[in-house]
């Protein structure tokens, strides 16, 4: 999708479909001055600004078709209201097979910069569909082509541009996570890691298993050892601001498929499992985007592949496998493998990339969802960092909400052979998250850490707005406003 911003009057417009957004005040007051309005005007009759209504009217003239959009009330207008109504506008063209619209920025209480770039944000957002899979043409979504956003100040390229930029990220890592996971498996997901490198210039260790072993990752070697894919653990970097010795680790869970080993799962809660790498496309689009931003920061991706699968070979409960960090594990639960490779992948990144901070990204548990749905992901470490993080998702609608590790959280993953056990607390029954946040705190020694639990963010079981069924793109908006 091409984004542009003209300076042009309404009688100079020409396009298949002009996109009107109207608060109900300014509809309530809507005068014709051009021929134009006059005809708009005359279609108004059903039409009163009120959010998320629209109205389609079809002109004889350079303008082809407008469609009214309501913005609701000035005062109950927010950014996320304007990136749904933006996300409407796209489907209703996209419905009707129409690739170019043209939009008018609208004047309203919020500053143009924030309107223009969640206009272009709800518009990048709400193109996206996975129907690659579709072999029927028709049954594939029109794409938006091209959108010309109407303001007199032509500065507000730069801003729309970027939050292009920003959401194709977050498409990427939605057609990452969709991917089916006979396709998207680990090695998949390291040429997908390659090629970023690639393309952006970054430099990229990838650790086979071999050097997995040789190294003492026996965790991830343990969970993966039930599965034909080869385990990988990869590590991208990006140095933005060469000056500056602060480093940002990013840590996200990548297992392709949780099938939940020996403890398998159930029907019912194992047909999404290929969600379970949402948290390596977090990190690494949101460092491909990082670096296509040229954001002054270094940043450094790190994502342990594995497939938890059942074989032969699969690990079991009761083995106690040593961790790479010394700590003997005892394997209570084969369904809790994230925590497993994640302890591993946190305290290699601390030991052998020194970062400031380490923030991770998992579908960790089933309990984050019974608690927030999918609306909110459950955050958990460095109280500093999670009120910044907290900030940022208020204003990219990725909302997360902080909770407590508690010493008795703590107390409760400690084994009773071993120095810790991968579930606790009634059987993994009470207090899920925190006890899987509380495992990790374990394997991080002295780098401030936040942990993200996105395991209802991440996929989502219906379309909501701009962001469809399945993947969701979740996080890397908000990253990207949080390092800026
Ligand atoms: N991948 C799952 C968590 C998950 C559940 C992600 C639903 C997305 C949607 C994770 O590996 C898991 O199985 N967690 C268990 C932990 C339990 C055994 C302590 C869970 O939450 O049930
Ligand atoms: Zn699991
Ligand atoms: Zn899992």
């Amino acid at each position: 999708m091409e984004l542009f911003i003209k300076n042009l009057k309404i009688e100079n417009v020409e396009a298949e479909i002009f996109a009107v957004f109207m608060t109900e005040e300014k509809a309530k007051v809507f005068k014709p001055k051009t021929e134009i309005d006059n005809l708009i005007f005359s279609s108004f009759k059903d039409f009163r600004g009120e959010f998320d209504k629209m109205s389609l009217i079809f002109l004889n003239s350079k303008i082809k078709r407008v469609l009214l959009v309501g913005l609701g009330k000035e005062k109950e207008l927010t950014l996320e209201r304007l990136r749904i109504a933006s996300c409407s506008a796209v489907k209703s063209a996209a419905s009707n097979k129409i690739r170019e619209l043209v939009f008018s920025v609208p004047a309203t209480r919020l500053h143009s910069k924030d309107v223009a770039a969640s206009l272009a944000e709800g518009a990048v957002l709400g193109d996206y569909v996975f129907d690659k899979y579709k072999t029927n043409h028709d049954e594939k979504q029109t794409r938006i082509e091209k959108i010309t956003f109407l303001h007199e100040n032509t500065k507000l390229k730069d801003i729309v541009q970027r939050a292009k930029i920003i959401c194709e990220g977050a498409n990427n890592a939605r057609e990452l996570v969709n991917e089916a996971p006979n396709v998207a498996h680990t090695v998949y997901l390291e040429n997908v890691a390659m090629e970023i490198a690639k393309r952006n210039d970054l430099r990229i260790t990838v650790l086979d298993e071999n050097e997995l072993k040789n190294r003492g990752l026996n965790l991830i070697l343990a969970v993966s050892r039930g599965s034909f894919c080869p385990p990988r653990l990869v590590i991208i970097e990006y140095e933005g601001d060469k000056k500056s010795k602060q480093k940002i680790a990013l840590v996200g869970k990548g297992v392709i498929f949780d099938t939940g080993g020996i403890n398998l799962k159930p029907s019912g809660h194992i047909e999404d499992m290929k969600c379970d790498m949402a948290g390596s496309a977090t990190v690494f689009f949101t460092i491909e985007t990082a670096a296509r931003l040229r954001l002054k920061k270094n940043i450094i991706a790190v994502a342990p592949l594995v497939e938890n699968s059942i074989g032969p070979n699969s690990y079991r409960p009761g083995e106690i496998i040593t961790a790479y960090n010394g700590k003997s594990v005892e394997i209570s639960d084969t369904d809790a493998e994230g925590r497993l490779i994640l302890a591993d992948a946190l305290s290699y990144t601390e030991k052998n990339y020194s970062p400031s901070l380490i923030l991770d990204f998992a579908t960790l548990t089933g309990s984050i969802m019974r608690t927030f749905g999918e609306f909110v992901a459950g955050i958990f470490g460095d109280q500093k960092t999670a009120k910044k993080i907290f900030e940022a998702g208020e204003k990219t609608y990725e909302r997360v909400w902080h909770l407590p590790i508690y010493e008795e959280y703590k107390n409760e993953m400690k084994g009773e052979i071993s120095d810790l056990k991968n579930l606790g607390y009634k059987e993994g029954a009470y207090a899920g998250a925190i006890t899987g946040a509380a495992f990790l705190s374990s394997f991080v020694e002295k780098t401030p850490w936040l942990h993200f639990d996105i395991a209802g963010t991440a996929f989502y079981e219906k379309q909501r707005g701009y962001t469809p069924k399945g993947g969701t793109g979740w996080g890397i908006r908000l990253l990207i406003e949080f390092l800026k």
